[in-house]
């Protein structure tokens, strides 16, 4: 089987993703700096996988030590890569924009180099609805036009720019795009999941911290946008799912005719703030206090995803509904209120 490189494998996609790929008979390579993730997640990765796990391994470097990186690529031969690594807070990237400029994008040149350097051009890399910015219509095709409304959104353009011309510039580059739109919920077992460092900038994991005791309750960013009940519309997908969608995308990398290839990984439905929280509320039991704020900036009223393109080329498909999505969400939540912080249970 084919031996795939994860960058960001520590990370929130990338542990369920490390897992689908081991679970897929996949060998897997996966290396974090650990900047917003925990070597929990890794061990739990290998728990979950069984005797999978002997086909997975575990480096912790930062994509910017180019010398640790070429360590990597010249004790191991890859087959693809899978580019999660990244940060991505969008008010901590406006309050700090060379520290993303720095991050995203100089880690995505020096792993580029090295790929280069070592013949391995075949890449899957984790873009975002956030490159549609406000969508003048829904759903969003790949063919709309592009914006970007803070540095990290712009750090995604750049580096799918940066992609576009590697293929144009040598046409033995394979890449796919995947532009992501809301990732929710957790791996089934409640063994893995979502464990952001400081207060959530997102909604479910905000939601989360309210349920198990941890905030007080849920500020909704705007009730006055033209939706079914004034909040905000979004695509939320269960993060198995988009995992899914990485070994379809793998899988499509093998496809002769591949260029460089945009894809969605969305569900095609909007669902609204206050419909999430009530989903929320049905999976958990537990009430979540709201308080009405204003809108948050930046935000878009409607984002969904047309999920046409992904489901004819790639063959994939999400399989998860949103009560689906809040269940797998709770049951990480209520087996690990402090994320990763505090550890020790089993997945059995
Ligand atoms: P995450 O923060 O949980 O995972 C990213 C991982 O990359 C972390 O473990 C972090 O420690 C690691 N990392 C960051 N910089 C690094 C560096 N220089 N060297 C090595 N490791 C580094 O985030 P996630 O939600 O799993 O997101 C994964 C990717 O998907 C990111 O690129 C993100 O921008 C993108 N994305 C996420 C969402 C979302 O809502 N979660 C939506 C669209 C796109
Ligand atoms: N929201 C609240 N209260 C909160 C947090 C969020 O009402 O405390 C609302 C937002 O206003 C929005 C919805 O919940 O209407 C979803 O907000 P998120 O922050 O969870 O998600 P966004 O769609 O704003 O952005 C996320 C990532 C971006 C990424 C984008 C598309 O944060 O980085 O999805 O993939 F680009």
């Amino acid at each position: 089987m084919p031996m795939i490189l994860v960058t960001g494998g520590a990370g929130y996609i990338g542990s369920h993703t490390v897992l689908q790929l081991l679970l897929a008979g996949y060998n897997v390579l996966a290396v974090d700096n650990f900047d917003n993730s925990s070597a929990v997640a890794i061990s739990r990765v290998k728990e979950l996988a069984g005797k999978l796990a002997k086909n997975f391994s575990f480096v912790e470097l930062d994509l910017r030590n180019r010398a640790a990186l070429e360590k990597v690529f010249t004790n191991q031969k890859f087959d693809a890569v899978i580019h999660f690594a990244g940060l991505k807070a969008v008010g901590e990237s406006v309050q700090k924009p060379l520290l993303y400029f720095d991050n995203n994008l100089i880690g995505t040149i020096i792993l580029f180099q090295v790929m280069v350097a070592h013949g391995c051009k075949k890449l899957v890399f984790s873009s975002s609805a956030t490159v549609y910015g406000w969508p003048k219509e829904v759903p969003c095709t790949e063919e709309f036009p592009l914006s970007s409304t803070n540095p990290y959104g712009r750090t995604k353009l750049i580096i799918e720019e940066m992609c576009r011309d590697l293929y144009c510039a040598d046409k033995n580059w394979k890449i796919i795009l995947l532009r992501y739109f809301n990732p929710v919920g957790a791996h089934p077992s409640g063994f893995i999941g979502e464990d952001p460092r400081g207060i959530p900038n997102n909604l479910m994991p905000f939601v989360q911290q309210v349920a198990v005791g941890r905030l007080p309750s849920l500020t909704v960013f705007g009730n006055d946008y033209k939706t079914c009940d004034g909040t905000g519309v979004r695509d939320y997908i269960h993060v198995v799912d988009l995992a899914e969608g990485h070994i379809a995308a793998l899988r499509k990398l093998d496809d002769p005719k591949i260029g460089c290839e945009v894809y969605n990984l969305g569900t095609g439905k909007g669902t609204s703030v206050l419909e999430m929280v009530k989903a929320f509320e049905q999976a958990s039991g537990k009430k979540i206090p709201l308080a009405m704020g204003g809108r948050r900036p930046g935000d878009a009223e409607i984002v969904y995803a047309s999920t046409k393109k992904a489901e004819k080329e790639l063959n994939w498909k999400a399989k998860h509904d949103i009560d689906d999505m809040c269940r797998d969400q709770w049951n990480w939540a209520s087996k690990n209120p402090y994320g990763y912080g505090r550890s020790g249970d089993s997945p059995k």
